[in-house]
């Protein structure tokens, strides 16, 4: 099943704000964990959660992020403001890149783009985005005992170069981020690929993960994927990855090669005409314009 993710997912697994962008709370038996905190004007929405769930939201012990995006980790400086003993985690990079001020001042800029629709959650908080320590550099292999359920670290870059996924084996939870791509169209059952750092290395993160074989697919945004069909959106992402190649090729190709004017008309027609991609602009120009580039970069070699 493709489900709407809100509330509980079994015994072990709770949605913190909402499907738009959920924060993923693992409730161990000993430990607590917080599958990303994005974007910043969630930060209260999050803190609900905890109170809801825990009654006391410093049970929270760690929060993860799958990667360096802001709508995937936007929220933690608010909730290290509000948690003091909270721990982050990510992958090394993430932690140098939330202490520079061009990054923090971008993701300021991205989220402040969407503060109308989030006004009832913020309010007036404060929950600006300012340079935290990552207390634990996430590797491949490190595993996270949390009472009864295990939290288990894959490097899966492609989507970019920092990407992780993390994985429950008790209960056959994966949290990719959007190292599988997102969901999209009309009824969400296509795919938009999302190889923005790498081609190969997001194709040869998709095929890692297929092998994990999990039956829970807690996606970055929106839904929650279960049983067959979590194997069959993995499937489909990845015969997604190389037809989106080819579709960019086919807009540089008519563009002699030039970038800049291939995305421009590969917006138009994708984006605006098309219609069915939930994303801001803006967003969606940024992460195009990496994924031109990559293509253009496979074309050169
Ligand atoms: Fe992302």
């Amino acid at each position: 099943m493709k489900v709407q993710a809100d509330g509980d997912f079994g015994e072990w697994i709770t949605v913190g704000g909402n499907h738009f962008y959920p924060g993923y709370i693992i409730k161990g038996k000993e430990r607590h964990l917080m599958i990303d905190a994005g974007i910043n004007l969630m930060g209260p929405a999050y803190i609900a959660s905890l109170e809801k769930v825990f009654g006391d939201k410093n049970a929270l012990d760690y929060v993860f992020a799958t990667h360096s995006h802001f709508d995937h980790l936007g929220a933690i400086p608010y909730l290290k403001r509000k948690l003091p003993h909270l721990k982050a985690g990510a992958f090394k990079r993430v932690g140098t890149l939330m202490k520079k001020k061009s990054v923090l001042d971008l993701m300021t800029y991205l989220s402040e783009l969407q503060r109308g629709f989030f006004q009832n959650i913020v309010g007036d908080e404060d929950v600006h985005i300012e340079a935290v320590d990552f207390e634990l550099n996430l590797k491949e292999g490190d595993r996270f005992d949390l009472g009864g359920v295990t939290c288990e670290v894959y490097e899966v870059p492609g989507h970019t170069g920092d990407s992780l996924a993390f994985y429950i084996p008790e209960i056959r939870a994966l949290f990719p981020g959007e190292a599988c791509g997102i969901p999209e169209g009309d009824k969400d059952d296509d795919v938009q690929v999302e190889f923005l750092s790498s081609y190969d290395d997001y194709v040869a993160s998709l095929e890692k993960i297929i092998k994990l074989r999990p039956k829970l697919i807690c996606m970055g945004h929106m839904w929650v994927f279960t049983d067959d069909d979590a194997a069959e959106f993995l499937q489909r992402s990845l015969e997604a990855t190389p037809v989106y190649r080819k579709l960019i090729e086919s807009y540089l190709d008519a563009a002699n090669g030039d970038i800049d004017s291939a995305l421009q008309s590969m917006a138009k027609k994708e984006y605006d005409e098309k219609g069915t991609i939930g994303q801001p602009r803006e967003s969606y120009i940024e992460n195009l314009k990496a994924q031109v580039r990559q293509v253009a970069l496979i074309a050169a070699r």
